[in-house]
């Protein structure tokens, strides 16, 4: 394919003078083939940037160590640079786009000398979907162009599709000019300059400096977050940072669930969950939408639908296994590429918690040698693997339907040791968005900066969001305001402790347990307990089969509310409130009130009595 294959003035004129910009050696235009698949590949594997992974094991399979600076997302080093500071928000950099148009065009004078710069045509959602978008990514990452291949549908059919339409430029550099005669290193880029930018009146991306996942896959993120929830404030949609799963009762009902987790908190396990026996004996199957990112619109009946706008699943290996799930084991067996995980000299991989013992030989993330008495991880905790869609063995039926599925029900969820029950129903709509506004999580691995500090994370999209966050709770409160059947809202938190730092909750499979409770709800078919914070089961509302060791005491302390837990969990939330202070809705001062209030009259300690309250 070249440039003769699209007569789109835009893109011919954006790609000539990027080209003359950034002076790669050439330029070559992507069309998606398995031929330029496994070309692209080989010289990833030549380059040193790719192993191959032992063919008996792991079929079709490849592992890339990054460069150790360069491991996760820098939100840091994030910006959206709308025309006014107000529209990004203060929970977002800000640059003025004049200004920060500058400093990259000195950027990307020559970056891509001694380079080829690969032309990605790609759409988000299934091709064609009126829900779909497409983009153009300009990279000089040969690594970037086999990841957009997994994780998008890439190539001529979407030049074929745009035709002369619109599309979101996405301009990708590494960041590290070869001189003539100066050899590559496996993971280019630049330790020193990272920009990730975003400008969403124009619907463009310029990243600078990263090779790496969400830095560097411009679709996922930047585009199908950052510059999509811009779009769908517009137009009068939602672009979430949920997985959609759908849940098949033994009658043949299907309903569909999307839910929210900041990063790392376990959303590809939830959307490929295996349920315990009992359920699946009785006929009770999960089946996979996406794991990461819904684009959801009204439709015509006042329902919510919703598509998964990519093609792969980018997830995090150390502590997928077996047991936490067997279908994104099952998924990644083959056609997978892994970033920052163990090898072996044999073409075996491993990361913390595949296999209770680590095969021997192990090279470790930064290609040392390692065991366990190193003391230190072999993959990163940010390692990841790439995988299609397709292959998962839960894959829905109707993961690829352009119209997407009917939205029955939204979860939100944090990483909470403490204050945050497993389960609850908001009251309703308004109540949800609040719940879902002030959801804190203790950070993690997937982003760069200190973990394991409780911080606000707002639908945990505050990473992700492209406009001023407060504006974005509003846009949610008028969705409510215009849907005849709103999704009904839940809020779970799987990973609660107790004083020793133990797990009260199982998790994993054993969610499908409040799954079952909240399609119960969705359905109608039980009833709850009200409590300050919303609805509860009480123990005898779930299905305990198979958990039978499981106590009502361990259930009400894990469903335990604390008031002086809660009081101080309110005030805290005023210092975000505080933040977005001049379009925070009117609703939440409210609701906040309510809140107080009825926790001033609950008891001190709200557990759930043997008996139903
Ligand atoms: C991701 C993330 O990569 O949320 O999905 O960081
Ligand atoms: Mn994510």
């Amino acid at each position: 394919m070249n440039r003769a294959h699209t007569k789109n003035p835009e893109l011919r004129a954006w790609i000539d003078e990027i080209a003359a910009l950034c002076e790669p050696d050439t330029i070559h235009w992507c069309d998606g083939s398995d031929e330029e698949y496994d070309r692209l590949t080989n010289e990833l594997v030549q380059a040193g940037t790719f192993r191959r992974l032992d063919p008996e094991q792991w079929p079709g399979c490849f592992a890339a160590r990054s460069d150790p600076s360069d491991v996760a997302r820098v939100e840091d080093r994030t910006y959206v640079c709308s025309i006014s500071k107000k529209d990004a928000g203060p929970t977002n950099n800000w640059v003025h786009p004049r200004e920060m148009k500058k400093t990259l065009k000195g950027l990307f004078e020559g970056c891509m000398r001694g380079r080829t710069m690969y032309v990605i045509p790609f759409s988000m959602g299934p091709l064609g979907s009126p829900i779909a978008q497409i983009g153009v990514e300009l990279t000089d990452s040969p690594y970037v162009v086999v990841n957009m291949r997994i994780m998008t549908r890439m190539g001529s059919a979407v030049l074929d599709v745009l035709g002369d339409g619109p599309f979101v430029k996405c301009l990708h550099s590494v960041g590290a000019p070869l001189e003539p005669g100066q050899a590559d290193v496996p993971w280019p880029c630049n330790p020193d300059t990272k920009y990730i930018v975003h400008y969403p009146e124009e619907r463009s991306i310029v990243s600078y400096g990263s090779g790496y996942g969400g830095n560097a896959l411009l679709g996922k993120k930047c585009f199908a977050l950052r510059i999509a929830s811009t779009m769908a404030r517009n137009e009068g949609w939602l672009a979430e940072h949920m997985l959609i799963l759908g849940a098949e009762s033994p009658e043949g009902q299907r309903t569909y669930i999307a839910a929210a987790f900041p990063s790392a908190c376990g959303k590809t396990n939830l959307a490929m969950l295996v349920p315990p026996k009992p359920f699946l004996d009785d006929g009770w199957k999960i089946t996979t939408v996406g794991d990461d990112i819904a684009w959801i619109k009204p439709g015509p009946d006042g329902r919510l639908r919703a598509i998964n706008p990519e093609a792969g699943f980018f997830g995090v290996a150390p502590g997928t296994n077996e047991h936490t799930n067997p279908n994104a084991m099952a998924t990644i067996r083959r056609n997978t590429i892994f970033t920052n995980v163990a090898q072996t000299d044999d073409g075996d991989i491993w990361w913390e918690g595949l296999s209770d013992t680590p095969p021997a030989g192990l090279i470790d993330w930064r290609g040392e040698p390692w065991d366990p008495a190193s003391g230190r991880p072999a993959a990163h905790p940010n390692a990841r693997f790439t995988a299609p869609a397709a292959q998962c063995p839960s894959i829905d039926p109707a993961w690829e339907d352009p119209a997407g599925v009917p939205i029955h029900a939204f979860i939100f969820g944090g990483r909470r040791s403490t204050t945050v029950p497993l389960v609850l129903q908001a009251f309703n709509w308004n109540f949800g968005v609040y719940m879902a506004a002030t959801m804190g999580s203790e950070t993690t691995a997937a982003a760069f900066g200190e973990q394991g500090k409780v911080r606000r994370d707002p639908f945990a999209m505050l990473p992700f969001c492209g406009y001023h966050m407060a504006d974005y709770f509003n846009h949610w409160l008028q969705i409510g305001r215009e849907l005849a059947h709103p999704p009904k809202i839940f809020g779970v938190n799987w990973f609660r402790r107790d004083e020793q730092g133990h797990f009260l909750w199982p998790g994993f499979g054993e969610n499908m347990r409040v799954l079952k409770w909240v399609l119960d709800r969705v359905h109608g078919h039980r009833p709850a307990v009200e409590s300050a914070l919303g609805r509860m089961p009480h123990y005898d509302d779930l299905d305990w089969r198979g958990l039978e060791g499981f106590t009502r005491e361990q259930f009400n302390a894990l469903m335990s509310i604390d008031r002086d837990d809660w009081k101080r969990e309110v005030h805290s939330q005023d210092e975000l409130f505080s933040e977005l202070y001049d379009k925070l809705p009117k609703e939440f001062i409210f609701m906040r009130e309510l809140l107080l209030s009825s926790l001033w009259r609950s008891p001190r300690y709200w557990g759930l009595a043997p008996e139903r309250q």
